[in-house]
């Protein structure tokens, strides 16, 4: 990918934005996988969505997501190699946990980092408004979440 699914401005070293970045999301619930072929799209590139066991409870019985819900997605390069995509290296993670204080934001704090990077990119609740939630506000019916489960 060609850069930050958002260019926002970075916050300083040792902030911890709205949500620190689970280290152990990769053996948690995988919900799916996509790959955008539009190099001109932010989200340009392999990504999968991953949810904790919080979250998988409400999302099977199509209920609201109860505070504690993590979503987390890492966002990948797309990598073209001897008549195969290859998921390449990773970009970004970008992260939803259900939290009922941000009410600003409906319940949810956002956050994303980039690879590499501790600095958390979105910072405050304010700043998710625009980056993040104003996308996701049409999702209202299934609690701002787009992703269903593929794996039933
Ligand atoms: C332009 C619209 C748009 C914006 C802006 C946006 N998202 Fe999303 N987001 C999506 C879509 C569409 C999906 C579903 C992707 C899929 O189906 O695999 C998604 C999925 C997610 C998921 C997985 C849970 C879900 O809803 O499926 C997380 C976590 C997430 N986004 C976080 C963020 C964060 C953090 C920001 C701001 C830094 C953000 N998003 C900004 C459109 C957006």
């Amino acid at each position: 990918m060609i850069g930050l699914v958002f260019s926002l401005a970075p916050l300083s070293a040792g902030d911890k934005g709205n949500v620190e970045l689970p280290k152990d999301f990769h053996s948690w619930n995988h919900v799916k996988s996509m790959v955008i072929f539009d190099k001109t799209s932010p989200f340009y590139g392999f990504h999968h969505v991953y949810v904790n066991d919080k979250g998988l409870k409400a999302m099977k019985k199509a209920e609201p997501y109860p505070d504690g819900t993590v979503f987390v997605a890492p966002f990948y390069d797309l990598v073209m190699e001897e008549g195969s995509y290859n998921q390449g290296p990773l970009v970004q993670t970008v992260i939803m946990k259900k939290n009922k204080k941000f009410a600003v934001t409906d319940g949810w704090a956002y956050e994303a980092y980039k690879a590499g990077d501790p600095i958390p990119q979105v910072g405050t609740p304010e700043a998710a408004v625009e980056a993040c939630h104003n996308c996701h506000a049409g999702q209202e019916k299934t609690d701002f979440i787009f992703s269903k489960n593929m794996n039933e």
